[in-house]
């Protein structure tokens, strides 16, 4: 897909922009703290609800304003998508998206029209930290590839704040109805977790072993929840509730269940964690996010937008040439301190970014 237009306002630093990037790599330049990394959340905001990097909306409205706005026009081969999202300052008043114009009803309708893939130096958070920034990875990924995760994601997290709230009211009574339903929201999110990782993991192997040019590593991803294996889901779910609900009492929180998920990354058989040097951590964190990209594509028929904060200048000359030619078909946004980085992706336009304001270079 092809981004033809990118509006924010009152967005970070930007009080206004409007972009049109050319197809191919767009290299924006500027130094630290230009608004650089802004842009690539501004698209990631469009094409998921949400920052890759806040959890809190509010961070991205401009310092002293009420509302921020960021727009995203796609051609894709079936006609032109337009999104959009609007926060507002207000804690009475929800962000709002919007589909072709118009307001939708639910956030979950803006998935799927422009998706991206983004490369940060935060990715090897997916790698080194806890479960929790897999899971998220998953969950980013599937809500774009699939509007019925997001939904079905949705349900189980409101079904399993309902029962933790209930085990913290000490009201242990209606228990029972809350493992029904929230037996029943897992089942969905499993298996498409489940379905979407043994995919991703083929991927990833091969993009690790091009990625690293070494033939003896072998990276491996591996779904590992306690439903990882399930025939049933939904049955053993409830097995596992019920399993689990004295010590759920006793913790006051539910114990078991996908929010617990794990994905387990190894290199050649030892937990990469543990194991890995920084700069198998970073390959594997890149191959992760490569097979993303080819899952996006393959479901779409068309390569997601590409955002690649910074990549470049920790990657090796050879490294970064082959991450270039993996990518390259791609619309891409680049962005850099030092013009020197980009050598090698033969931009089709280079921007500078400052003071909040873009110019062509
Ligand atoms: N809500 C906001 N209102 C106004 N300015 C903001 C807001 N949030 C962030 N900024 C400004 O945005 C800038 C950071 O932008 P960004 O993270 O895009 O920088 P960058 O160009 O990616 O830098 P680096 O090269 O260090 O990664 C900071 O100068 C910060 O003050
Ligand atoms: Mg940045």
């Amino acid at each position: 897909m092809r981004m033809t237009g990118l509006r924010l306002r009152d967005f970070r630093g930007y009080h206004q922009v409007m972009l049109s990037p050319p197809e191919g790599v767009t290299v924006l330049v500027g130094e630290n703290g230009a608004g650089k990394t802004n842009l690539l959340e501004a698209v990631h905001l469009c094409c998921v609800g949400r920052s890759h990097r806040t959890a809190n909306d509010k961070e991205m409205i401009r310092k002293g304003q009420d509302t921020a706005a960021v727009q995203l026009t796609v051609e894709r081969r079936d006609g032109v998508h337009e999104v959009g999202v609007r926060l507002f300052e207000n804690a009475r008043r929800r962000k709002i998206v919007f589909v072709n114009g118009k307001t939708a009803p639910r956030m979950g309708e803006l998935m799927g029209h422009a998706t991206c893939v983004i490369f940060s130096p935060e990715d090897l958070a997916l790698v080194k930290e806890g479960p929790q920034a897999r899971r998220r990875f998953l969950d980013m990924l599937l809500s774009q590839h699939q509007k019925a995760y997001f939904y079905a994601l949705q349900t189980y997290m409101s079904a399993l704040k309902q029962r933790n709230a209930l085990l913290k009211q000490g009201d242990f009574r209606q228990l029972p109805t809350w493992d029904e339903q929230l037996a029943i929201a897992a089942a969905p999110v499993v298996r498409l977790r489940r379905e979407a990782c043994q995919r991703l993991e083929q991927r990833t192997q091969v993009h690790y072993l091009y990625i690293g040019g070494r033939e003896d590593e072998r990276f491996s991803m591996r779904y590992a929840g306690a439903l990882a294996d399930s025939a049933d889901p939904a049955e053993d779910m409830l097995r596992g509730l019920i399993a689990c609900r004295d010590e759920d009492q006793r913790r006051l929180t539910t114990c078991f269940g996908p929010h617990r998920d794990e994905i387990e990354l190894t290199l050649s058989g030892e937990p990469i964690r543990a194991f890995g040097s920084q700069g198998q951590m970073r390959t594997a964190a890149l191959s992760m996010k490569l097979a993303a990209f080819d899952l996006l594509e393959a479901a779409q028929g068309e390569p997601p937008l590409l955002l690649l904060d910074d990549v470049l200048s920790e990657l090796d000359p050879d490294r970064r040439r082959r991450l270039i030619a993996r990518i390259g078909r791609a619309q891409a946004l680049l962005t850099c301190t030092d013009q020197a980085d980009f050598i090698g992706a033969r931009p089709a336009c280079v921007l500078r970014v400052a003071n909040g304001e873009i110019t062509q270079m």
